[in-house]
């Protein structure tokens, strides 16, 4: 697993490096995107590299990782509406080329299943963008979600309804009490996992997520597993990291080329 412990938009600009370098490499790229404050600054990015640097999406495919049960399909906070405005409606995305799973179906858990044919079908994520929750979530796997686990549907817990609030008016009844939600198992299937993270509320998170023991506990933990993972974090999320000088030097040290 690397760290990188830089300011957020370097952090953000990185992310979006590496996917341009995917993209300009294979253009039908499938890139794994999540929702919420981690990654806006890297679809900034991204959105301006298409603009100015004429970096195309056009024949790449997009899988979200999540998304509500019950928000109605023109809810501003349904995860497919918030991914529209953040980056597809913003580069050569389709809508056809960007999908979720379906948190209106009548039947959940075919849904979850169709999902996950979807992403097999497309031969699998390349790179999949993600954030952290303060209680160690990636995408909604909560505390106590098989590491082994698939596309299904999920109860939120308090804490990532009070965490989402601010995306409803502050107010926490208005937050979804479930979702659907990739698997840890679903995850870890894509060849590179990208997670940002900044601010000291996501400091624990972060630690436990690098150097604590592999637990369902805090389920970012299984990335410790995954080949090819990289945690990019601000000073402040860092803050907890027991061996933050070790990535530093090892980050300072490594050739340009090698890229993230
Ligand atoms: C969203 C998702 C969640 C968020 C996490 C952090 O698609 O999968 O895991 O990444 O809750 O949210 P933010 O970035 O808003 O702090």
């Amino acid at each position: 697993m690397e760290v990188v412990i830089a300011p957020a938009q370097e952090l953000a600009v990185l992310a979006a490096e590496a996917i341009e370098a995917l993209l300009r490499r294979r253009p039908q790229a499938v890139l794994g995107l999540a929702t919420g404050s981690s990654p806006s600054q890297v679809y900034d990015e991204l959105a301006r590299r298409h603009a100015e640097g004429g970096l195309s999406f056009a024949r790449a495919r997009g899988f979200m990782l999540d998304e509500y049960v019950g928000l109605a399909a023109d809810h501003p906070e349904r995860y497919r509406n918030v991914i529209a405005a953040d980056i597809a409606e913003r580069v050569d995305w389709q809508a056809d080329q960007v999908q979720g799973p379906d948190g209106l179906a009548s039947d959940l858990s075919a849904a979850c299943a169709a999902y996950e044919r979807a992403i097999a079908d497309a031969g699998g994520v390349d790179l999949q963008l993600l954030g952290i929750g303060t209680d160690g979530h990636i995408a909604f796997n909560e505390p106590g979600s098989s590491l082994a686990s698939r596309t299904r549907i999920k109860t939120l817990t308090t804490q990532t309804r009070v965490d989402n609030a601010r995306f409803f008016d502050g107010d926490v009844e208005q937050v979804p009490t479930h979702c659907l939600t990739q698997g840890l198992g679903t995850i870890m299937e894509a060849r590179h996992l990208v997670l940002l993270a900044t601010g000291r509320h996501k400091a624990e998170a972060v630690h436990q997520l690098v150097e604590g023991p592999v637990s369902a506990l805090w389920p970012a933990t299984v990335m410790q597993f995954h080949p090819h993972a990289t945690v990019l974090v601000d000073e402040a999320a860092a803050s907890r990291l027991q061996l933050a000088s070790y990535y530093r030097q090892t980050y300072d040290s490594k050739p340009a080329w090698q890229g993230l």
